[in-house]
């Protein structure tokens, strides 16, 4: 029905990477025994050994495969190399070339890879390099958003254009329920990937107020007032909190590094003093003004009423999924198995 099966899962569910730390060990894991593809987030530094650390956690909490997510705009030749050593199911890169020598580096090593485009032309050059799958990622997106394009216009270009590849294409923007999921088979994605839904379980490991505030509130807006200097030209979906929306004209030429210390946290093994303006979500571990830190969050988190465990979110989305494609687009079929 479609959606069994991409890159051998059992669903065509993907769990997005909620970086820099939110998708750890405890969700991706349950994502796994749920059924998903579920993907750790690299660090945006060198840190291979602790990243090891953080697939070898994953390793005591599920035996199912999953991924890891590397962010190409920061270091990470050793991370890779980590990532490949190690032998995970799957690659998935944002933000930077996906290189035909990565490509064959990483199927070496049994890896598949999947990058997250934004863009046609980011696709087109994906396929050249001979990529396993695509993310297609609409404007429609929570975090760092990478094209101007709707999910709706630019995912079936990318259908087109992989229709004589054996390539699937990942849904990824906005979606968080069955009808979602249908739209994006409609539209034809093999599967879809959710950040914001993820985030807004018991295992992620956003802080407790950032999740409340992905119940409480239901808009987003696209912006960059967050982490200029850290990360320049990368737009981002964030939630209109309060703080947002006192600041969200922030000129042009301001950035987190003149800003005030707002709180700390542990990021990755590292203690971090966390600036007005930075772009690091709070984690469970962040002290300090949590409601003025920045809090991602795609187009569909209106959608979201509730924190529940990863492995409900899958199995909600594949019944909804399910029922919906029953009742709505196989009538003649019902009726003919009453008759
Ligand atoms: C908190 C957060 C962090 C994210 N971090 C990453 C990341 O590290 N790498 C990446 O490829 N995408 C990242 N994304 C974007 C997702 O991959 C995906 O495109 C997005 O979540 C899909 O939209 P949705 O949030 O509406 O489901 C992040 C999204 C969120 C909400």
């Amino acid at each position: 029905m479609g959606w069994r099966g991409i890159l051998g899962f059992e669903y065509g569910i993907v769990q997005a990477p909620l970086g820099p730390d939110i998708s750890g060990p405890e969700l991706v894991a349950a994502v796994a025994n749920a059924g998903g593809l579920g993907l750790l987030r690299a660090p945006d530094w060198e840190a291979p050994d602790h990243l090891r650390e953080l697939i070898r956690k994953t390793r005591t909490l599920t035996d199912k495969p999953f991924g890891v997510a590397v962010v190409l705009a920061f270091p990470h030749k050793e991370n890779i190399r980590a990532i490949l050593d190690e032998k995970v199911a799957v690659l998935q890169l944002y933000w930077g070339e996906c290189s035909e020598d990565l490509v064959l580096e990483a199927h070496q090593a049994g890896v598949k890879v999947v990058p997250q485009v934004g863009s046609f032309e980011e696709a087109k050059k994906a396929v050249d390099v001979g990529v396993d799958a695509i993310m297609v990622q609409g404007v429609e997106a929570g975090g760092h958003v990478i094209g101007q394009d709707t999910l709706l216009t630019l995912l079936p270009r990318v259908v087109d254009l992989v229709r004589n590849h054996d390539i699937p294409v990942i849904a990824a923007g906005g979606i968080v329920d069955g009808r979602g999921y249908v739209a994006a088979l409609a539209l034809g994605a093999q599967a879809v990937a959710l950040g914001t839904r993820f985030l807004a379980t018991e295992e992620s490991y956003a802080h407790p107020i950032y999740k409340r505030k992905l119940v409480e509130l239901d808009k987003t807006e696209y912006t960059d007032i967050f982490g200029r200097a850290r990360w320049p030209g990368a737009p981002q979906r964030v939630l209109k909190t309060p703080f947002f929306m006192d600041w969200r004209t922030l000129p042009h030429h301001e950035n987190e590094t003149d800003q005030p210390i707002i709180g700390r946290s542990n990021i990755h093994g590292m203690e971090k003093e966390i600036r007005r303006f930075a772009g690091t979500v709070p984690n469970v571990t962040t002290t300090g003004d949590i409601e003025s830190m920045a809090m991602y969050a795609g187009q569909g988190v209106g959608l979201i009423k509730k924190i529940l465990p990863a492995s409900e979110v899958i199995k909600i989305i594949v019944e909804g999924a399910q029922s919906l494609i029953q009742q709505k687009f196989i009538p003649e079929k019902l009726s003919g198995d009453r008759v």
